[in-house]
């Protein structure tokens, strides 16, 4: 994989596909800090991220996930986990580019409307009429945003550990 010397490992991909999960049990198996970018996001505003949405709206709340991302690209030696949205921003993939390698969790639609169909806390796919489309045209749009990861990752069928330990191959270069 390219980004030589880079230090943070960066789990970018689609809603539901274990970004934080994953990014948990590769943080403690590498001894690495986890940032979770929505979890700093929450903790910075002190309210949640649908509370955002709901108050200020989707724009309001990229701005605040692009200064998270700046403040979580800054450290040294994390796993950052981020939202699914967040490498739209072509400033943001720049930011998570020069701080890290950056692996791209995939998951089919099936199986992300699986995990975040009894979700609470996910807006974009809240009041949705038919949850599953809504989870295709999303994810097929930003397919190309996913890609431009250092590495792809399946995570169908899998639990955290066994995905963790895959990216530990690819960190290590190794093959899987
Ligand atoms: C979003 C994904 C969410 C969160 C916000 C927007 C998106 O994070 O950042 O609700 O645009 O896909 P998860 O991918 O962790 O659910």
């Amino acid at each position: 994989m390219p980004t030589p010397g880079a230090e943070n490992v960066v789990l970018v991909g689609f809603m539901g596909t274990g970004k934080s999960s994953v990014g948990r049990i590769l943080a403690r198996r590498l001894r690495l800090r986890l940032i979770d970018v929505d979890d700093l996001i929450e903790r910075t505003e002190g309210r949640r991220i649908s509370e955002i949405f709901a108050a200020d709206g989707e724009p309001h709340f990229r701005r605040l996930e692009k200064e998270a991302i700046r403040r979580a690209s800054a450290e040294k030696g994390a796993v950052i986990t981020t939202g699914g949205g967040a490498v739209v921003d072509p400033e943001n993939l720049g930011a998570l580019r020069a701080t890290g390698r950056i692996i791209s969790l995939q998951a089919t639609p099936e199986t992300v409307y699986q995990r975040v169909r009894s979700s609470k806390h996910r807006p974009l796919l809240a009041n949705k009429p038919d949850l599953l489309e809504e989870v295709r045209r999303l994810m097929a749009a930003r397919a190309p945003y996913y890609q431009q990861a250092d590495a792809q990752v399946r995570t169908d069928g899998r639990t955290p550990l066994q995905v963790a330990r895959e990216i530990e191959g690819l960190l290590r270069g190794g093959r899987r």
